[in-house]
C-alpha cells in the first residue's frame, strides 16, 4: 500500500506552522539535529504526557524516574554498550561518503558508484571527557537509551517504592547516538527523546507479559488516531536480535518512506540484572514472598521513540481535502495530542469584539491550550488552525453582543454549534475527552 504523504510536505509544514526548525539554521543548520517549535513543543509534550498517563499514571504496577544522562562508564561495559553497540561502516575510495554496510543493496557506493572499503565496526557511542583533563581515565558517554539508568536503580525503586513484583520502571529522555545515516527528517536523528518501560517479571512469566506488552502498545498508538491499516507486527528473526534479546517485536508504521520500525518491544531476559550484578559487584535479584524464593527478574521492555512517534502522528492525520471547491491542508490529530485545544477567532478587529472575545479567551486558557487570533480574515485563520490541527474553533460575532452566544466549529465534520459563553469551557471539555455531551439543549441555534 502506497503511502499517502511525501516526507517534503510534512517538513514543509513542520517549518511553516512552527512545528520543527533546522538546528542552528541561521548558520546553515546542523545535520540531522532539528528544534521544536511553539506548536512542535506542545505536540512534544502531549506525546510524552498520553504514553506517561497509559503507562504510570494509569497503572499500579509502574513507577516513574528520571535518571542521568551521563553515567559511570563501567555501565557500558557492563551492558555490552562499549563491544556490541556497533555498526558495520563503509566509505567511498572516490567520494567518501560513509554508509552502514548492512543498509545498502551491493558492494558499490549508493551515491557515484565508486569502490567501497572493507566493513569496520563502528562504535554509535558518542564520548566526552568528565572534568578538565581530556584523558582516557575521565572519558564518560552520553547515554544511548534510558533503560540502563532504571537497570542500575532496580534496587533503590524496588526497597523505596515497596511494590511486588511484576513491576514496571518508566522513564522518558534524551539518548544520543552517532548514527551513521541518519535522516528522513526525524525519524532518524543522532540527539532524540526515548520513552522507555523496563517490566520486571518472575522468569517463566516472561513469555505471556511480552504479549501483553505488544498488544497494549500497538493499541496506544491506534486509540491515539493512527490507522490499524498503517501499523504492522513483526518478529525480530534470531539473526537479528540485539545482544541482550531472547525474542523481540517492531511494531512498524508505514512511513512516507515506506515500512519502518515505529517502536520495540524486546524480552531482555535477565541478561542486564545478571550483567550489572557480576560488574558492579552488588547482588540484584528479588526476594518473592509468596512464592518464598529469591531469584533474577526478567525484563519486558517497550521502547519508543519520542520524535518518531510525533512524526508518525503528524503523518497519520495530514490530509488535504476539498471544501466548497476550495483546498484546505489538515491535520486530523487527535484531540489530546493537538498543540492547541481551542481558538478564540473574533469576527473582526472591531473594537466591539475585543473586550468580549478576549473576556472569552481569559476564560478558556487556565484550562486549555488556548490560542487568540484576530489578525487576517475568518477564513485564513479557520485554515491555519486546520493545518496545525486546532479541533476547536470559537468565534464571536455582532450577535454575540447580544445572546452571549458563541460558536464552535469543530475541525473534522465542520459543524458549527453556538453555546453560551456560560456553558462553552464544560463543552468544550466534554468534546475534547470525546465524551457524547448532549448540548443540544444549549443550543441556541444550529448554523449551517
Ligand atoms: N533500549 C532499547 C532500545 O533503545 P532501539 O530499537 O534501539 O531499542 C527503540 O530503540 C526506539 O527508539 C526505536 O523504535 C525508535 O522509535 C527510537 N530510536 C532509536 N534510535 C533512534 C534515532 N537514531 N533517532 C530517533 N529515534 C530513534
Amino acid at each position: 500500500m502506497p503511502a499517502k504523504v511525501d516526507m517534503d510536505k510534512i517538513v514543509s509544514l513542520c517549518k511553516r506552522r512552527g512545528f520543527i526548525f533546522p538546528s542552528s539554521e541561521i548558520y546553515g543548520g546542523l545535520a540531522s539535529c532539528w528544534d521544536y517549535g511553539p506548536m512542535g513543543v506542545e505536540l512534544k509534550r502531549n506525546v510524552k504526557e498520553a504514553w506517561w498517563k497509559s503507562i504510570v499514571q494509569e497503572r499500579d504496577d509502574v513507577v516513574g524516574l528520571d535518571t542521568s544522562i551521563m553515567m559511570h562508564p563501567g555501565v557500558w561495559a557492563a551492558s555490552g554498550h562499549i563491544d556490541n553497540f556497533t555498526d558495520p561502516l563503509v566509505e567511498c575510495k572516490s567520494c567518501h561518503l560513509r554508509w552502514r554496510a548492512d543498509a545498502i543493496e551491493g558492494k558499490k557506493c549508493p551515491q557515484c558508484g565508486g569502490e567501497l572499503t572493507e566493513p569496520r565496526m563502528f562504535n554509535l557511542m558518542f564520548k566526552t571527557f568528565m572534568g578538565p583533563v581530556e584523558e582516557e581515565a575521565s572519558i564518560v558517554y552520553l547515554r544511548p537509551e534510558t533503560a540502563q539508568g532504571i537497570f542500575v536503580n532496580f534496587e533503590n525503586v524496588v526497597t523505596t517504592s515497596r511494590k511486588k513484583l511484576p513491576l514496571g520502571i518508566a522513564q522518558i529522555g534524551k539518548s544520543f547516538r552517532n548514527e551513521i545515516t541518519p535522516g528522513n527528517f526525524i525519524f532518524r536523528t543522532r540527539e532524540f527523546e526515548h520513552m522507555e518501560l523496563e517490566y520486571f517479571v518472575k522468569p517463566g512469566t516472561d513469555e505471556k507479559w511480552l504479549d501483553y506488552w505488544v498488544k497494549e502498545r500497538f493499541d496506544w498508538y491506534v486509540k491515539l488516531g493512527i490507522r490499524k491499516d498503517n501499523l504492522r507486527l513483526r518478529q525480530h528473526g534470531k539473526d537479528e536480535l540485539a545482544h541482550y534479546a531472547r525474542d523481540c517485536y517492531d511494531i512498524d508504521y508505514l512511513f512516507p518512506m515506506g515500512w519502518s520500525e515505529l517502536e520495540g518491544i524486546a524480552n531482555r531476559g535477565d541478561f542486564d540484572l545478571t550483567q550489572h550484578a557480576k560488574h558492579s559487584g552488588k547482588e540484584l535479584s528479588y526476594y518473592d514472598a509468596e512464592a518464598g524464593e529469591k531469584y533474577v527478574p526478567y525484563v519486558i521492555e517497550p521502547s519508543a521513540g519520542v520524535d518518531r512517534s510525533l512524526l508518525a502522528f503528524l503523518v497519520d492525520a495530514y490530509d488535504e481535502e476539498e471544501i466548497e471547491g476550495e483546498k484546505r491542508t489538515v491535520l486530523h490529530l487527535n484531540p489530546s495530542l493537538a498543540p492547541i485545544k481551542v481558538a478564540v477567532l473574533p469576527l473582526s478587529r472591531n473594537e466591539k469584539l475585543t473586550p468580549l472575545a478576549k473576556e472569552v479567551y481569559k476564560q478558556l486558557c487556565p484550562n486549555f491550550v488556548t490560542d487568540y487570533d484576530d489578525s487576517q480574515s475568518i477564513g485564513r485563520r479557520y485554515r491555519r488552525q486546520d493545518e496545525i490541527g486546532t479541533p476547536f474553533c470559537v468565534t464571536i460575532d455582532f450577535e454575540s453582543l447580544e445572546d452571549k452566544q458563541v460558536t464552535i466549529r469543530e475541525r473534522d465534520s465542520l459543524a458549527q454549534i453556538r453555546v453560551p459563553i456560560g456553558e462553552l469551557k464544560k463543552v468544550i471539555a466534554a468534546k475534547l475527552k470525546g465524551e457524547a455531551f448532549d448540548a443540544s439543549s444549549l443550543w441556541a441555534t444550529r448554523q449551517k
